[in-house]
């Protein structure tokens, strides 16, 4: 008996760093097709390479098997042409985070898919309504979240823009359906969507309370996490997303809502200018150079 096509059977990808190389990954898991789109072959072997490492390493803890990780590598196919993208089901861009690039990529790919092609956005910080407005035919536009690292992280947001038509909706929910471990929210369009709009002021609160001394790093998370039930504290959280990345993140909220909720907090600020960004440098506020006692 054959196997049920799935909807969408061939995915093109915009990107394959970060992000791109785990959602690849996640959609050739769940049988589809994906064709990726670089800027160069450099950059679509780094990318292969990701995907190939982290099946490996899946592999060592017997989470998959050889057999599984050369079906999910053998559905992702790379190109550095955008006109090969003509024949996809839908587009997910997840380039850099730079409205110039997205808005420039998307157009020239708007212009080879048809027109009824969904277009779909990873955006992290960026209006979804402001890229599908520069589109045409913005209803088939609508963002899709993965979190990272993102075969892991089991929310997608689906992401509605003020010009999203509810079928599409509707297909992306059921798509996310169709991903191993993986459960939908539908959220508008609103700086940091769903789950970011709630952690931002939530971390800000936390650095701003250590920044007064209400307890150690070291408390403040063995709190929240014995506490509340939390499987990682909000300090060694910023230390993993990189305080860089948060400041940015949070900043961007601030600019496009003034509330004063998303305002960085000054230790923020200052931590990022002195270059202690979290585990990626070495510094944060659990690693050996930001510690109360090395003050
Ligand atoms: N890293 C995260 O934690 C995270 C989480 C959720 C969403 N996002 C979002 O996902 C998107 C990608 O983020 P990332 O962390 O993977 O970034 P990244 O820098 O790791 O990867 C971006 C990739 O886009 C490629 N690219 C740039 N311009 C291109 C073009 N014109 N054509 C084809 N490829 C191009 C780059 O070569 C690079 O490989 C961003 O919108 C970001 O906000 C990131």
């Amino acid at each position: 008996m054959n196997e049920p096509v799935p909807d969408f059977p061939r995915i093109g990808l915009l990107g394959f760093g970060t992000m791109g190389a785990g959602i690849a990954q996640v959609f050739a898991a769940s049988g589809r097709s994906v064709l990726v789109l670089e800027t160069g072959s450099e950059r679509l072997e780094s990318g292969f390479a990701a995907v190939s490492a982290f099946l490996e390493e899946g592999i060592a803890r017997g989470k998959t098997t050889a057999d599984e990780k050369s079906a999910v590598l053998g559905r992702i196919a790379g190109t550095t042409s955008v006109a090969e993208l003509g024949c996809v089901d839908a587009v997910l861009e997840a380039v850099t985070e730079d409205p110039g690039t997205k808005q420039a990529l998307l157009a020239r790919v708007a212009a080879v898919v048809t027109e009824h092609t969904p277009i779909l956005s990873n955006t992290s910080a960026l209006s979804v309504t402001e890229l599908a407005a520069a589109l045409p035919n913005p209803e088939r536009v609508a963002g899709l979240h993965f979190f990272n690292p993102a075969p892991l992280m089991r929310t997608v947001e689906v992401v509605r823009a003020l010009q999203t038509e509810q079928a599409l909706i509707d297909r992306l929910v059921a798509l996310v359906g169709t991903l191993a471990g993986k459960n939908a929210a539908v959220v508008k369009d609103r700086p940091g969507f769903l789950v970011n709009a709630l952690l931002m002021p939530y971390l800000n609160d936390v650095v701003q309370a250590y920044d007064e001394e209400l307890a150690t790093a070291a408390d403040i998370d063995l709190a929240i996490e014995l506490g509340l039930g939390h499987k990682i504290g909000p300090l060694r959280m910023l230390d993993m997303i990189g305080l860089d990345v948060h400041l940015h993140a949070t900043t961007a909220a601030y600019t496009a809502t003034l509330d004063p909720a998303y305002a960085p907090p000054p230790l923020l600020r200052q931590l990022v200018a002195a270059g202690r960004l979290g585990d990626k440098t070495g510094h944060g506020f659990h690693n050996r150079c930001h510690s109360r006692e090395d003050d």
